[in-house]
């Protein structure tokens, strides 16, 4: 079928996304830099696909690693995922943020022109809607961004947009995700911040395994049912499934496209909380805190590119994306090791 490399592959969605190559029936090259991962994702990639992974510890802003990669393996497609996702961050940290993001996805591109390697599936964020449209979003909405880590994703995906004008072979798909959460139905793979969790579920999830004891619900007081802040919630599996869509595609067809991947339905703090505890069986404590600066009321997607591209929907609810974090937090006390 072809042989894919996966940056960031060792990291959450990465791991996920590796399961569902394999198990499509791609090879699979991870590079990662472990810079937030561990290398003993790799094992339990391959222990749950039953399939060998190659891992190359290298770092994509590095041109001397993008080259051995390129040069050691015939490789024919990439899903770039690696790069830093803190958005409070990247405001204390931009100069770190563009050049890892931006200047490390310049050098990668570079090795992949000059290897000849023309497809290229590109982690972006519903981030690039910016403060100034209104869900459900469409992807002709125009892009903007509030801090430096959602410029990374609006100007990479601005990198793919011209690299394919001035290449009329080559294909990106730039896929927004929306807010991934859940984990493995294995338990063997998940989402394992380091410290304190800026993204609500995993913070719930530290809140349910007793690390932390109160979960902070930024604000009460927007203009949605419950008023609390409403999101697009996607099980990281229906994420990965995804990109193994979008690389099909991208093997078959030429030009940038950006997609996408959400439910197309919202989910408020509140209802997410309540969801946990079912899947938990115990109560998340809470209090409600001031907002948090620079969130938006409501964010959902509107999903049906990917259904008309693609083919694909996401198919697992709140309740089962709560379920399998749970289950995962369960069975890995002290993350990842
Ligand atoms: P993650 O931190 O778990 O994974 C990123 C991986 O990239 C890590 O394993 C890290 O070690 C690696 N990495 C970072 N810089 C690197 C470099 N210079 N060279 C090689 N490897 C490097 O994050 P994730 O949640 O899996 O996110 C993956 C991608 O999806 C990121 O680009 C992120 O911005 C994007 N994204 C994530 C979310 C989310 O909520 N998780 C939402 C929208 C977009
Ligand atoms: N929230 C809380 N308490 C917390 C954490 C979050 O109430 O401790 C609330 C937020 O206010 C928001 C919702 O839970 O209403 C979701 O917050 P997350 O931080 O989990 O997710 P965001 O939608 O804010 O952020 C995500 C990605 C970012 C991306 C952003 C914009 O994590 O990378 O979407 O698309 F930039």
């Amino acid at each position: 079928m072809g042989k894919i490399l996966v940056t960031g592959g060792a990291g959450f969605i990465g791991s996920h996304t590796c399961v569902e190559l394999l198990d499509a029936g791609y090879e699979v090259v991870v590079m990662d830099n472990l810079s937030n991962s561990k290398e003993a994702v790799i094992q339990r990639i391959e222990k749950i696909a039953g399939k060998p992974v190659d891992f190359f510890k290298g770092d994509i802003c590095c041109a001397e690693d993008c080259e051995t990669v390129f040069s050691q393996f015939a490789i024919d497609a990439v899903v770039h995922f690696a790069g830093y996702k803190a958005v409070g961050e990247s405001v204390e940290k931009p100069l770190m943020y563009y050049n890892n993001n931006i200047g490390g996805s310049v050098t990668l591109l570079e090795a992949m022109q000059k290897h000849n390697c023309k497809r290229i599936v590109f982690s972006s964020s519903a981030t690039v809607y910016g403060m100034n449209n209104e869900a459900p979003y469409t992807e002709d909405m125009p892009t903007s961004a509030t801090n430096p880590y959602g410029y990374t994703k609006v100007m990479i995906e601005q990198i793919l947009r011209d690299v394919c004008v001035s290449d009329g072979d080559f294909s990106a798909v730039a896929l927004r995700y929306f807010n991934p959460i859940g984990a493995h139905k294995s338990g063997l793979l998940g989402e394992d911040p380091n410290g304190i969790p800026n993204n609500l579920v995993p913070y719930i999830a530290k809140v349910a395994s007793g690390k932390l004891e109160c979960l902070g619900v930024f604000g009460d007081d927007y203009d949605t049912p419950d008023g609390t802040g409403v999101r697009d919630y996607i099980h990281v599996t229906d994420l990965a499934k995804g990109h193994v869509c979008a690389i099909d595609y991208a093997m078959k067809n030429k030009g940038f496209e950006a997609v996408n991947l959400g439910t197309g339905n919202g989910s408020s703090v509140l209802q997410v909380v309540e969801a946990y505890e079912k899947a938990c069986g115990k109560a998340i404590p809470k209090k409600i805190t001031p907002r948090r600066a620079g969130d938006i009321a409501v964010s959902y997607a509107d999903a049906s590119k990917a259904l008309e591209l693609f083919g694909w929907s996401a198919k697992a609810d709140i309740n089962e994306m709560c379920e399998d974090s749970w289950n995962f937090t369960k069975l890995n006390p002290a993350g990842i090791i």
